[in-house]
């Protein structure tokens, strides 16, 4: 069976490459790109570089700095009325998951038309939009090399997966000397964002053989230098790693599709706030558990590449330890429960039917190896409620 792959045509990787984005907007023919970012990044001095380095190359250039952590439909559409209103011809995003989703659907809307919710999967994106250069700063969400994009309806809360190739940004510029400011929280969730996007798509039904080795590249990566890079940020060899494997990850999944974990950890953050990669991480070890059956091999090839089981080990032996190791890193991860987090209990437990639904209508959990009912979706969630 044959699989189609789709990445950016443009990728730059390496420290350094930052500075190399003013002659890739020459290159790709860009006259008015519009910066996306957000306020956090703002009060440092990222943004207002890269737009100095633009103009100096002779492009104008603007900033729009209102991106929120889970974007929202109503800053999307902010972001369309500035991009149209001001004849803007590309986009240039810079930040983690948020800016580069939110320069995404700005640039699908800037070019359809309608709204976010239009577009919701399985809907296909007629056009795609402007030229896109994705500059991530986390390691990471891999969105940068990704066709999809997650959009909070600002009406009704969903978390909505849009997905197509008219998404992938044209170019991402992966260097990871943006990411040497990035608290340990940060690093420590979207890490295990790039771990959970690795695992998912290595088991994914939807895995082929081009997507199995960024995967395991990934995965053995991210399982060994997570620690390091959350807790001694200098450790420049370790963010560079996680830089890269981050960005395998995103193309992994990108390509094989994410799966259950996904899938239950988007209502999860939109009901609860929860930041994505830390709602994955809460995920990760019940849903894991609940799938193995499915893919004993799988699974046990990912325990043996995380150097957490030995080749010769018994794939049942290899899943088991799997299991008792994911719990144990969020341990020392400090991944809270929803319970710890400080959620409350009633309106957790209320809202499980409605998030085992969104779970399920998300598609995610159909490329799961094993394939829940929505009874089965809710056991998982009681079931994390208090973690292990
Ligand atoms: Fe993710």
């Amino acid at each position: 069976m044959s699989a189609e792959i789709l990445i950016p045509s443009i990728l730059k990787i390496g420290g350094g490459s930052f500075e190399e984005v003013p002659e890739l907007l020459l290159r790709l023919k860009c006259k008015r790109p519009l910066i996306v970012t957000d306020p956090f990044l703002m009060r440092g001095q990222l943004p207002g570089a890269l737009q100095r380095a633009i103009k100096d190359a002779g492009i104008a250039c603007a900033i729009f700095s209102e991106t929120v952590a889970d974007p929202t439909s109503a800053i999307v559409d902010a972001g369309v009325r500035v991009f149209v209103g001001n004849d803007h011809d590309s986009l240039v995003s810079l930040g983690g998951g948020s800016p580069i989703d939110t320069a995404k659907a700005v640039g699908m809307l800037a070019k359809n038309g309608g709204q976010a919710r239009d577009y919701r999967v399985p809907k296909v994106i007629p056009m795609a939009g402007p030229p896109h250069v994705a500059i991530p700063t986390t390691a990471g969400t891999g969105s940068e090399v990704t066709r999809f994009t997650v959009i909070t309806d600002s009406e009704t809360g969903e978390k909505m997966l849009i997905a197509g190739s008219a998404l992938m940004p044209t170019a991402a510029v992966v260097d990871y000397e943006l990411t040497l400011t990035m608290p340990a929280r940060l690093a420590a969730d979207t890490g295990t964002d790039s771990l959970t996007h690795a695992v998912e798509a290595y088991v994914s039904r939807k895995a082929n053989t081009f997507t199995d080795t960024l995967a395991l590249a990934a995965m053995k990566t991210i399982w060994r230098e997570l620690p390091a890079s959350v807790s001694d940020p200098g450790n420049l060899p370790a963010r560079e790693a996680m830089m890269l494997a981050a960005t395998q990850a995103g193309m992994a999944f990108s390509n094989a599709s994410v799966a259950l974990v996904h899938g239950m950890s988007r209502p999860l953050g939109a009901h609860f706030h929860i930041a994505h990669g830390l709602s994955n991480a809460m995920l990760l070890p019940a849903v894991t558990a609940f799938s193995v059956e499915a893919a004993m091999g799988r699974y046990a090839k990912c325990a043996r590449t995380m150097g957490i089981a030995e080749r010769g080990d018994p794939d049942e032996r290899a899943v088991n330890g799997l299991i008792e190791a994911l719990y144990q890193r969020n341990a020392e991860l400090k991944v809270p429960s929803p319970k710890d987090f400080g959620v409350d209990e009633a309106q957790y437990f209320e809202m499980i039917p409605v998030m085992a639904k969104q779970a399920l209508a998300s598609g995610s959990p159909q490329n799961n190896p094993r394939v829940p009912t929505a009874e089965e979706v809710e056991s998982i969630y009681r079931q994390c409620w208090e973690g292990k």
